[in-house]
Protein backbone atom coordinates (compact mmCIF):
# COMPACT_ATOMS: atom_id res chain seq x y z
CA UNK A 1 0.00 0.00 0.00
CA UNK A 2 1.14 3.52 -0.60
CA UNK A 3 0.16 5.02 2.19
CA UNK A 4 0.88 4.85 5.72
CA UNK A 5 -1.31 2.48 8.67
CA UNK A 6 -1.99 5.79 10.07
CA UNK A 7 -3.60 7.73 6.86
CA UNK A 8 -5.38 4.67 5.45
CA UNK A 9 -7.03 4.76 9.39
CA UNK A 10 -8.23 8.64 9.20
CA UNK A 11 -9.00 8.13 5.60
CA UNK A 12 -11.44 4.83 6.73
CA UNK A 13 -12.71 6.82 9.44
CA UNK A 14 -13.95 9.48 6.91
CA UNK A 15 -15.41 7.59 5.02
CA UNK A 16 -17.96 7.46 7.99
CA UNK A 17 -18.02 10.94 8.66
CA UNK A 18 -18.92 11.60 5.33
CA UNK A 19 -21.79 9.20 5.46
CA UNK A 20 -23.00 10.29 8.92
CA UNK A 21 -22.72 13.71 7.22
CA UNK A 22 -25.11 12.66 4.23
CA UNK A 23 -27.28 10.84 6.90
CA UNK A 24 -28.14 13.90 8.97
CA UNK A 25 -28.40 16.02 5.84
CA UNK A 26 -31.03 13.54 4.89
CA UNK A 27 -32.73 13.66 8.04
CA UNK A 28 -32.84 17.22 7.80
CA UNK A 29 -34.41 17.29 4.36
CA UNK A 30 -37.18 14.94 5.92
CA UNK A 31 -37.64 18.05 8.70
CA UNK A 32 -38.15 20.43 5.88
CA UNK A 33 -40.68 18.26 3.55
CA UNK A 34 -42.01 17.08 7.18
CA UNK A 35 -42.64 21.54 7.12
CA UNK A 36 -43.91 21.45 3.60
CA UNK A 37 -40.72 23.49 3.48
CA UNK A 38 -39.64 21.78 -0.21
CA UNK A 39 -37.03 23.98 -1.58
CA UNK A 40 -35.13 23.32 1.48
CA UNK A 41 -36.02 19.44 1.44
CA UNK A 42 -34.32 19.66 -1.47
CA UNK A 43 -31.17 21.60 -0.84
CA UNK A 44 -30.48 19.36 2.27
CA UNK A 45 -31.34 16.13 -0.44
CA UNK A 46 -28.55 17.48 -2.66
CA UNK A 47 -26.04 18.02 -0.26
CA UNK A 48 -26.69 14.54 1.09
CA UNK A 49 -25.69 13.43 -2.52
CA UNK A 50 -22.60 15.15 -1.97
CA UNK A 51 -21.86 14.08 1.02
CA UNK A 52 -21.92 10.50 -0.50
CA UNK A 53 -19.91 11.49 -3.41
CA UNK A 54 -17.22 12.20 -0.57
CA UNK A 55 -16.98 8.95 0.89
CA UNK A 56 -17.17 7.51 -2.53
CA UNK A 57 -13.45 10.00 -3.17
CA UNK A 58 -12.03 8.38 -0.23
CA UNK A 59 -13.79 4.56 -1.36
CA UNK A 60 -11.98 4.79 -4.32
CA UNK A 61 -8.84 6.50 -3.18
CA UNK A 62 -8.26 3.95 -0.63
CA UNK A 63 -9.09 1.17 -3.80
CA UNK A 64 -6.35 3.17 -5.61
CA UNK A 65 -3.35 3.08 -3.35
CA UNK A 66 -4.14 -0.93 -2.26
CA UNK A 67 -5.39 0.40 1.27
CA UNK A 68 -7.49 -1.97 3.20
CA UNK A 69 -11.39 -0.55 3.14
CA UNK A 70 -13.03 -0.75 6.20
CA UNK A 71 -16.30 1.28 6.29
CA UNK A 72 -17.11 2.41 10.33
CA UNK A 73 -20.50 2.12 11.91
CA UNK A 74 -22.30 5.36 11.18
CA UNK A 75 -23.76 7.14 14.17
CA UNK A 76 -27.64 7.53 13.47
CA UNK A 77 -28.44 11.45 12.86
CA UNK A 78 -29.70 13.80 15.04
CA UNK A 79 -33.91 13.72 14.58
CA UNK A 80 -35.03 16.42 16.69
CA UNK A 81 -34.57 19.46 14.88
CA UNK A 82 -36.51 22.45 17.00
CA UNK A 83 -36.18 25.32 13.50
CA UNK A 84 -34.99 26.14 10.64
CA UNK A 85 -32.14 28.00 12.79
CA UNK A 86 -31.68 25.13 14.36
CA UNK A 87 -31.09 22.78 11.22
CA UNK A 88 -28.98 25.26 9.93
CA UNK A 89 -26.66 25.57 13.00
CA UNK A 90 -25.89 21.96 12.91
CA UNK A 91 -25.25 22.52 9.28
CA UNK A 92 -22.32 25.13 10.09
CA UNK A 93 -21.22 23.12 12.73
CA UNK A 94 -20.94 20.08 10.90
CA UNK A 95 -19.11 21.37 8.15
CA UNK A 96 -16.79 22.93 10.57
CA UNK A 97 -15.92 19.70 12.19
CA UNK A 98 -15.25 18.33 8.79
CA UNK A 99 -12.83 20.77 7.85
CA UNK A 100 -10.93 19.31 11.17
CA UNK A 101 -11.03 16.47 10.34
CA UNK A 102 -9.74 17.33 6.38
CA UNK A 103 -6.96 19.28 8.47
CA UNK A 104 -5.99 16.14 10.87
CA UNK A 105 -5.27 14.62 7.42
CA UNK A 106 -3.19 17.28 5.71
CA UNK A 107 -1.14 17.51 9.09
CA UNK A 108 -0.41 13.94 8.83
CA UNK A 109 0.75 13.82 5.30
CA UNK A 110 2.99 17.15 5.84
CA UNK A 111 4.51 14.73 8.63
CA UNK A 112 5.31 11.67 7.09
CA UNK A 113 5.99 13.54 3.55
CA UNK A 114 3.39 11.90 2.11
CA UNK A 115 2.67 13.95 -1.06
CA UNK A 116 0.47 12.04 -3.09
CA UNK A 117 -1.87 12.05 -0.08
CA UNK A 118 -1.81 15.72 -0.10
CA UNK A 119 -2.23 16.37 -3.22
CA UNK A 120 -5.38 14.16 -3.25
CA UNK A 121 -6.75 15.97 -0.04
CA UNK A 122 -6.08 19.86 -1.15
CA UNK A 123 -9.60 18.79 -2.99
CA UNK A 124 -11.36 18.61 -0.08
CA UNK A 125 -9.58 21.67 1.62
CA UNK A 126 -11.11 23.70 -1.44
CA UNK A 127 -14.51 22.41 -1.04
CA UNK A 128 -14.74 22.72 2.57
CA UNK A 129 -14.01 26.50 2.39
CA UNK A 130 -16.94 26.78 0.48
CA UNK A 131 -19.45 24.17 2.32
CA UNK A 132 -18.78 26.31 5.51
CA UNK A 133 -18.76 29.53 3.62
CA UNK A 134 -22.31 28.41 1.93
CA UNK A 135 -23.96 26.82 4.67
CA UNK A 136 -22.61 30.07 7.27
CA UNK A 137 -24.36 32.13 4.38
CA UNK A 138 -27.39 30.01 4.44
CA UNK A 139 -27.84 30.47 8.27
CA UNK A 140 -27.82 34.48 8.04
CA UNK A 141 -30.42 34.44 5.28
CA UNK A 142 -32.61 32.05 7.56
CA UNK A 143 -31.61 34.17 10.22
CA UNK A 144 -32.85 37.47 8.81
CA UNK A 145 -35.85 36.03 7.43
CA UNK A 146 -37.12 34.29 10.97
CA UNK A 147 -38.81 31.49 11.72
CA UNK A 148 -42.32 33.15 10.59
CA UNK A 149 -40.94 34.00 7.48
CA UNK A 150 -39.87 30.62 5.90
CA UNK A 151 -41.87 30.80 2.81
CA UNK A 152 -39.86 33.33 1.83
CA UNK A 153 -36.97 31.35 2.08
CA UNK A 154 -38.52 28.82 -0.55
CA UNK A 155 -38.74 31.37 -2.99
CA UNK A 156 -34.76 32.33 -2.46
CA UNK A 157 -33.58 28.88 -2.16
CA UNK A 158 -35.70 28.06 -5.47
CA UNK A 159 -33.11 31.13 -6.96
CA UNK A 160 -29.96 29.29 -5.62
FE1 LIG B 1 -18.16 16.26 2.73
FE1 LIG C 1 -20.07 19.01 3.40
Amino acid sequence: MQISKAMSDLMNAQIGNELGASNQYLQLSAYFDGQALKKLAELFKKQAEEEREHAMKFFDHLNEVGAPVNIPAIAAPKYDVASAEEAFKMAVDWEKEVTRQIYAMVDLSITEKDYASQNFLQWFVAEQVEEVSSMENYLAVVQRAGEKNLLMLEAYFSHQ
